[in-house]
């Protein structure tokens, strides 16, 4: 478990994280979501005593950072800044990593495997590929088989298949009963991994919700309807007890009925449709309505 308490962090007269208090629990998957510049990175480093808190205070199973005996086999961390030395082998890497930590060398042909590095265990990471590098940065962060894993935008710059891998390695870790605690800028990313959700906004703490309540909270379902006859078609629906409202391309979005029956009501009136469909409103849509006015660069419409 990490648990965060009243956790500040100025740069200067900037401050980059301000008064979060929240725990990651062990068993799911919590994303960390927020726009850019909104302190995910500065929060995460903090929580490995890579930076120091201006004040509050961060604890890692009861105890900082810093009072761990072998921090790597009680947390590992993939951050976006990945600091492989240039000159070492994928497997020197790892090795270097191992002997600093008191983890046995069989480990690393074993996180090898697991990240799919095994063919290029004995070549140089200055020729990898953003992918493998990323696998890189992942084999080290399971190399002491921590119960707790923290990745910083992990699926950044990746292509399908290693958003996928990716996905599935996480769920896999919290199954496990691992405390997996990943950043995303991406509401439509974490829907689809995390089961709790952690959101910050300017460095401050706008939700700490379960994934489920979250998507039960803000995608309200509703049916897109459109006719050629716009007009009788708002009059049928809105005959029928319902609130049809207008868009831009001439359709309807009615709330709180099925699909079905607003083809019922058409129907009825001799109306043809050009559309009818089932609609969600969009996650991402709830996050930018969530952390707007926290967001940092904005670019101005217009
Ligand atoms: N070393 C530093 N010195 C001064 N300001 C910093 C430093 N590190 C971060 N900041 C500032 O703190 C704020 C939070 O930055 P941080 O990198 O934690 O955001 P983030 O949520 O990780 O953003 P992104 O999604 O772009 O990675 C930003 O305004 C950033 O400019
Ligand atoms: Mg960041």
């Amino acid at each position: 478990m990490i648990e965060l308490s009243e956790l500040t962090k100025r740069y200067g007269g900037k401050t980059a994280v301000e008064g979060l208090t929240f725990a990651v629990r062990p068993g799911v998957v919590t994303g960390f979501l927020g726009p850019n510049g909104a302190g995910k990175s500065t929060t995460m480093r903090m929580i490995l005593g890579l930076d120091r808190p201006t004040s509050g205070d961060v604890r890692i199973d009861g105890k900082r950072y810093d009072q761990l005996p072998e921090p790597l086999t009680y947390i590992g961390a993939l951050l976006e800044a990945r600091s492989v030395h240039p000159g070492r082998t994928a497997y020197h890497h790892l090795l270097c990593l191992a002997q600093s930590n008191g983890v046995p060398e069989r480990r690393i042909g074993e996180v090898l495997d697991l990240v799919g590095l095994s063919g290029v265990a004995r070549k140089r990471p200055k020729g990898f590929s953003l992918g493998m590098g990323q696998r890189l940065g992942i084999a080290s962060a399971l190399l002491g088989d921590p119960k707790i894993l923290m990745f910083d935008e992990p699926v950044n710059g990746l292509d399908p298949e290693g958003i996928h891998w990716i996905r599935n390695l996480m769920k896999q870790l919290a199954s496990d009963g691992r405390t997996v605690f990943v950043s995303s800028h991406l509401m439509s990313e974490m829907a689809l991994t995390a089961d709790h959700l952690v959101v910050i906004g300017q460095g401050r703490l706008l939700a700490d919700t379960s994934m489920a309540r979250f998507i039960e909270e803000n995608s309200r379902p509703y049916v897109q309807v459109r006719s050629p006859d716009p007009e009788r078609l708002r009059v049928s629906l809105a005959g029928a007890g319902l609130r049809p409202v207008p868009q831009p391309d001439g359709g309807f979005e009615v709330e709180g009925v099925p699909a079905a029956r607003v083809g019922e009501i058409a129907a009825a009136n001799g109306l043809v449709l050009h559309e009818l469909s089932r609609r969600q409103a969009s996650l991402e849509e709830a996050f930018m309505r969530l952390t707007h006015g926290s967001v940092e660069y904005q670019a101005r419409e217009g």
